[in-house]
């Protein structure tokens, strides 16, 4: 093993692929909202890392289940196997879900479940004749991550920009960030003007082109957890039916 992987090494000497040099501690153990370091000082994860450990870190009931599956299988491909846990978090899945929405497919992670839904939504189109839909409408700003096709919904240039003659870029309207404006409106009203953004876009795109919209119901690492007035919502739905 390389040295400089080890505890107390240079960031600078690593192996390891770092965007920036930034130093950071070195993690030894995490438990619920908290992080140990090598050195035993403490860190409350107040952001639950980038806003995934949302159930706390090493959760007891977690680690038990992983231990119990991993020791009797790690792997199942699904066009060979079905497997009891897939079976039953499905199932789980789909009592939370609204009525009809009953099929559930598990990905890896949340560029592949993006990729994963606009490829849905395609093929659903092309197999009920309706080829001519390819444009998924999003939001600026926005992250639906970091794959060519869920980059090119992602609302966030310099993200983006690089690859912009890479990938077919979709059309964005606002993200409803209505505590920025400064105008007469209340919420509610807000919350409206927002939504006929995307009325108004479909129409302009052809509404025949457009397959999808894709939106953050609560805003991520682009809008710091932002939430629409109550308004926006059901009239988006209604829109897109
Ligand atoms: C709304 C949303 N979609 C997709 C992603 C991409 O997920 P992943 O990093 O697991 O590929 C993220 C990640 O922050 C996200 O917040």
């Amino acid at each position: 093993m390389n040295k400089s992987n080890t505890v107390g090494a240079p960031l600078e000497q690593s192996n390891l692929f770092y965007q920036n040099h930034t130093q950071r501690p070195f993690l030894d153990v995490a438990r619920g909202v908290y992080m140990w370091d090598v050195d035993g000082k403490r860190y409350l994860d107040a952001s639950s890392g980038a806003m995934v450990s949302n159930i706390g870190h090493s959760d007891p009931r977690v680690l038990e289940a992983m231990q119990a599956q991993m020791s009797k299988a790690t792997f199942a491909y699904r066009l060979h196997f079905r497997n009891e846990p897939a079976e039953q978090l499905a199932t789980l899945t789909a009592s939370l879900m609204p009525e009809g929405l009953d099929r559930v497919f598990f990905v890896s992670g949340g560029s592949e479940a993006v990729e994963s839904a606009l490829k849905l939504a395609r093929q659903f189109a092309v197999a009920t004749g309706a080829k001519s839909r390819w444009k998924v409408i999003s939001r600026y700003p926005s992250y639906h991550g970091c794959t060519m096709g869920a980059l090119a919904l992602t609302g966030y240039a310099p993200l983006a920009n690089p690859f912009a003659p890479m990938m077919r870029e979709m059309p964005k309207i606002p993200t409803p960030t209505c505590y920025l404006d400064n105008d007469n409106y209340n919420d509610h009203e807000r919350g409206l003007r927002y939504a006929e953004m995307l009325r108004e876009e479909i129409l302009q795109q052809g509404p025949e082109t457009v397959l999808a919209f894709i939106m953050e119901p609560v805003g991520g690492a682009s809008t710091g957890a932002l939430v629409a007035p109550d308004s926006y919502y059901g009239r988006i739905r209604e829109i897109c039916d």
